[in-house]
């Protein structure tokens, strides 16, 4: 098999060689501490901001505190738990143990479901998800590089891309917001205003900053500002994980990029799918 092959489990797709499927398995039983914190989000909605966010916020705004550690990406520090030997390491870690997951909510720690921990659900519109994604398969050397537009556009209509569909991802884990300690909060409405994002996801993890010390967590979590330092904006990723080449993981940072890509014919029948999905759901999104 090749190593960007997808491999089906459980109604999710894993990555061949990035993930084992009996590993990710075994994080339904983990152990979980009130000091957990789980940042899920389906790809391109955010992880790595919310990486920069989460670290500084435990840094009380100190950029160079974690910034001049020896790591190549803040994921090393945030972690994503599926990937492979994270789920052992996440045992013994010291708290607070801050991850990241793309995982569907029937993976993860059963005890999340029992208000054990904290759970932060970051969404972003779909169709700038799908652009970024479609971006992030011709850098990312695990996946594969889509023939063009169109191809990936169907590919992520019918969810065979790593993961699952973006609709039933949002769907199942916002239909378990209430039993957890979850956050939700989208992409848009950080870009928007980034500092109230920032209040409110500190006031949910009971961090106590001061005003400047906040002001300082704002100031390093923007775009252009994180596209400045290397570990957070994933330039040092070794290359055979990300082919630098092919573009920047920070690419744009924007709401609405897919208007740029969606021909009318795809953004009518997106709109269509999107309705069918999404009828019910009770959140409207910001889409440019
Ligand atoms: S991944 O691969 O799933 O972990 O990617 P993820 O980090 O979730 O999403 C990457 C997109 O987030 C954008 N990004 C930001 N936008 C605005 N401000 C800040 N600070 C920021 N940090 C990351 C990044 O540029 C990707 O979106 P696109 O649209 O491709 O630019």
């Amino acid at each position: 098999t090749r190593n960007h092959e997808l491999v089906p489990h459980k109604g999710f797709k894993l990555i061949n060689g990035t993930h084992d499927p009996d590993d990710v398995d075994q994080i339904y039983n983990l152990e979980i501490r009130e000091s957990d914190v789980f940042v899920v989000t389906y790809p391109k909605s955010g992880t790595i901001w919310m990486q920069q966010i989460l670290l500084l916020l435990e840094s009380k705004g100190d950029v160079t505190a974690f910034s001049k550690l020896n790591n190549s990406s803040n994921g090393d520090l945030i972690p994503w738990i599926e990937l492979n030997g994270n789920r052992q390491a996440f045992i013994t870690a010291p708290s607070p143990r801050l991850r990241v997951t793309h995982l569907q909510h029937q993976f993860m720690p059963s005890a999340l479901g029992q208000k054990k921990g904290k759970v932060i659900y970051v969404a972003r519109n779909p169709k700038d998800v799908l652009v970024s994604y479609f971006h992030f398969h011709k850098l990312a050397n695990m996946l594969e590089t889509p023939k063009d537009f169109n191809d990936f556009f169907e590919k992520f209509m019918r969810g065979d891309v790593f993961g699952c569909s973006w609709f039933h991802h949002i769907k199942t884990w916002y239909s378990r917001k209430d039993d957890m300690n979850m956050l939700f909060i989208t992409y848009e409405e950080m870009i928007q205003d980034l500092e109230s994002a920032v209040k409110k996801i500190s006031l949910f993890l009971g961090k106590e900053l001061t005003d400047e010390q906040l002001a300082n967590v704002v100031k390093h979590s923007t775009f252009n500002n994180m596209r400045k330092i290397p570990q957070a904006s994933y330039e040092q990723v070794p290359g055979d994980l990300l082919n630098h080449h092919q573009g920047r993981f920070m690419r744009k940072g924007t709401i609405g990029d897919w208007k740029n890509h969606f021909t009318v014919a795809q953004n009518e029948r997106f709109d269509e799918v999107f309705y069918r999905e999404m009828k019910d759901f009770p959140l409207s999104f910001i889409w440019d």
